[in-house]
């Protein structure tokens, strides 16, 4: 079932005369100075963009006051970055990693896509991968949707079946895809992922003693493989069976990386619905898909996603076009500051909407908002303890900073989510 919500209007903010219950943790780092942020080239917010020929003004994505439109400012302000474009950006490097493997491998058979637009239609990206109709992932919370017929990608298989329809047979489609989540070192709500596909004709299957399937699942565990060793060197894989709707079987790879097991991609055999329907019946195919700030993370030892987006020249003079793996050297470290805030919840409340909000006031201030207590009283009304965590990645913050950060989002949770605040 989806779930719609419409949201207020936010409320004007106004400092608090007392300061909300706030820590900041009491470790070596905590006495950073203050500092200046370094030099820095904000974009302007473009009124009109244009991706893959797609001409996208912000009116035909930001729709408040629509109810079937969930997408905020901070959001379009990323469609049109293209992070996996830059050469010298540590998602470009690793992408240039990645098709370097698989020309090699296939003598430039893979046709790439890295400017196909992220606004698709939910039969793209849903339907036509066999999501089912009640899949928790069509739902308001988790997708941005620009109207009850269109979203954000959430993944790039977006593309699989357009692409199946124009004729490709061997294709790698990188984009920037978005979802909504949690707050926390790892998630943000936009990111990067690679889909791969391979179509093999029946000649190519006929030449193998395996059934299709097998032969198609065999010439895909070697090929990531290959890619693992590509990107990691020598390390320890295994593969684990799971679900996807558009595979069977279907896969995840993992690696053991700096002591633990990592999951680096799913995988499988594309489901042969998805052929059938796009013009391609008497073949077999297999599909991957990987996100890549997950990988670029342990490959360049950067430890927040938020670096990613930076344009701190302390960050981005660090990486260099085609040095997959130069390690980070964090230029300081700031300490957090931790706020609570209580609330009683309501039957609509959602994690997601709350990191929405909050992400919306302090954009990429906020490391992580974290559910610390959670009861039900005799009443039957359930309260919500979460922990907010503000620290920039260039700079220390001011306590007034911080409080007036606070002071905002207490308000427009209030006023947006309906929770009643203790
Ligand atoms: N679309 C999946 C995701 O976003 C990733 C994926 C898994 C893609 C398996 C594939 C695949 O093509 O075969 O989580």
């Amino acid at each position: 079932m989806l779930i719609q919500r419409t949201y207020a209007r936010a409320l004007t903010a106004r400092p608090p005369l007392i300061p909300f219950k706030s820590f900041t943790q009491s470790l070596p780092f905590s006495s950073a100075p203050l500092t200046k942020p370094h030099k820095k080239h904000y974009p302007p917010l473009a009124a009109l963009l244009e991706i893959g020929g797609v001409k996208i003004a912000k009116d035909d994505v930001v729709k408040e006051g629509d109810p079937t439109n969930n997408i905020p400012d901070t959001i379009f302000s990323k469609i049109g970055l293209q992070l996996h474009r830059r050469d010298r950006h540590p998602i470009g490097i690793l992408k240039n990693a990645i098709y370097e493997y698989f020309d090699e491998k296939h003598e430039g058979k893979f046709v790439k896509f890295d400017d196909l637009c992220p606004i698709v239609s939910v039969k793209q990206n849903f339907d036509d991968v066999l999501v089912p109709a009640d899949h928790v992932s069509r739902s308001y919370n988790d997708t941005y949707y620009v109207d009850a017929q269109t979203v954000l990608r959430c993944h790039t298989s977006a593309h699989q079946a357009e692409l199946l329809r124009k004729g490709h047979t061997h294709f790698l489609v990188t984009g920037d895809v978005y979802r909504r989540d949690s707050i926390d070192s790892t998630h943000y709500p936009v990111f990067h992922q690679m889909e791969g596909f391979r179509v093999f004709s029946k000649d190519d299957c006929g030449r193998s003693d395996m059934d299709a399937t097998s032969h198609a699942a065999a010439d895909l565990k070697k090929s990531l493989e290959g890619l693992a060793q590509h990107l990691f060197g020598a390390v320890e894989m295994r593969w684990v069976d799971t679900y996807f709707p558009f595979t069977n079987p279907s896969f995840e790879l993992e690696i053991f990386f700096q002591e633990n097991w990592m999951e680096v991609l799913g995988c499988g055999v594309t489901e042969q619905e998805i052929l059938k329907r796009n013009g391609r019946t008497d073949c077999v195919a297999w599909a991957f898909g990987l996100g890549l700030e997950r990988l670029a993370m342990v490959l360049f030892d950067i430890p927040d996603i938020r670096l990613f987006w930076s344009t701190d020249e302390r960050f981005t003079s660090q990486f260099s076009k085609g040095q997959l793996g130069a390690k980070f050297k964090p230029f300081s470290k700031f300490p957090p500051c931790y706020k609570d805030m209580s609330f009683w919840i309501n039957e609509s409340f959602t994690e997601n909407n709350l990191c929405e909000v909050v992400r919306g006031i302090a954009g990429d201030l906020v490391e992580e908002v974290k559910l610390i207590d959670n009861f039900t009283n005799k009443k039957g009304m359930t309260s919500h303890c979460y922990r907010i965590a503000y620290r920039s990645m260039e700079r220390s913050l001011t306590d007034d900073e911080i409080n007036q950060l606070q002071w905002r989002v207490r308000e427009t949770v209030e006023n947006k989510l309906n929770v009643i605040l203790r």
